[in-house]
């Protein structure tokens, strides 16, 4: 290994004379999606877009409200999200009520980073950072994603950044198959928009939703699988909540990478 390898290495909290046997990650990728906070939009973004209007945590209640089951609401009109700019886009998201989850959220969450970013990630759902501040990945999570990303060179603004769905599931519980429907045009309109020459699905929730698979992270990870919507190559890798809590897996998620920067290497084609 060499000392550029050494130092990505130390950068994502990898120490490199650790061997170990890892186990096949068949564990649940996606832990509660958990806290803190951190940066903003990019520089690199040639397209900067209006955001929705942050709540304040003062204006929103702290309980996790439970959603009442009856009182199904009258259908909603059909939006056509297949045009949207990301004006309309943004306003779209903070305004959806297509499933229950605008009920409870304090914020939706359409994205962030460089609209016309070379690397794509795509994460589960927002968690209670990011429901709170409107963007995601701004947690924990958010920070060792960031880290990753210095590991490879590569900068949180040069990237877009994503999830399956806008708004934050009550308790972070995970996504159901009606809320991703739900939430699918507009993540679909986003990689039309952003059109990155590589997607990263973060954790088995994104790459299984992503690939329409049942397979588990450590089956789906290791290849170059392709978007079908648009025919993107697309690598799967582990949640950055999944290596907080299984540190060990961070070698397999540097391999990932490594695969990505193989698929395109934005450092050189310039992100
Ligand atoms: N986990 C996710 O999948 N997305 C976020 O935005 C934050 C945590």
């Amino acid at each position: 290994m060499d000392a550029r390898q050494q130092h990505y290495l130390k950068a994502m909290g990898i120490t490199a004379w650790v061997r170990r046997e890892l186990p096949d990650e068949e564990a649940p990728v996606q832990e509660s999606l958990a806290t803190v906070a951190a940066p903003q939009l990019s520089e690199a973004d040639p397209a900067p877009r209006p955001r929705p209007a942050v709540r304040s945590k003062e204006t929103t209640p702290a309980p996790e409200p439970n959603i009442p089951a009856a009182d199904e609401p009258a259908p909603l009109p059909q939006l056509d999200i297949t045009h949207m700019d990301w004006e309309a886009l943004a306003r779209g998201v903070s305004e959806c009520q297509q499933c229950d989850l605008h009920k409870t959220r304090m914020n939706a969450v359409l994205g962030v980073g460089n609209a016309r970013a070379q690397w794509m990630f795509i994460g589960e759902a927002p968690g209670v950072d990011e429901d709170r501040q409107g963007e995601p990945f701004v947690g924990r999570a958010g920070q060792l994603l960031n880290e990753m990303l210095k590991a490879v060179g590569i900068s949180r603004e040069s990237v877009y950044i994503a999830n399956i769905l806008k708004c934050r599931p009550p308790n972070n519980r995970d996504p159901q198959p009606h809320e991703v429907s739900a939430c699918h045009a507009y993540l679909r309109r986003q990689i039309e928009l952003v059109q990155p020459k590589l997607i990263i699905a973060l954790g088995r929730v994104a790459a299984q939703n992503l690939l329409h698979s049942e397979q588990s992270m450590g089956n789906l990870r290791g290849e170059v699988h392709h978007y079908e919507e648009t025919g993107t190559p697309l690598i799967a890798t582990y949640h950055p909540s999944y290596l907080l809590r299984s540190p060990g897996e961070k070698r397999k998620s540097w391999q990932d990478l490594k695969l990505a920067l193989s698929v395109c290497n934005p450092t050189e084609a310039g992100a």
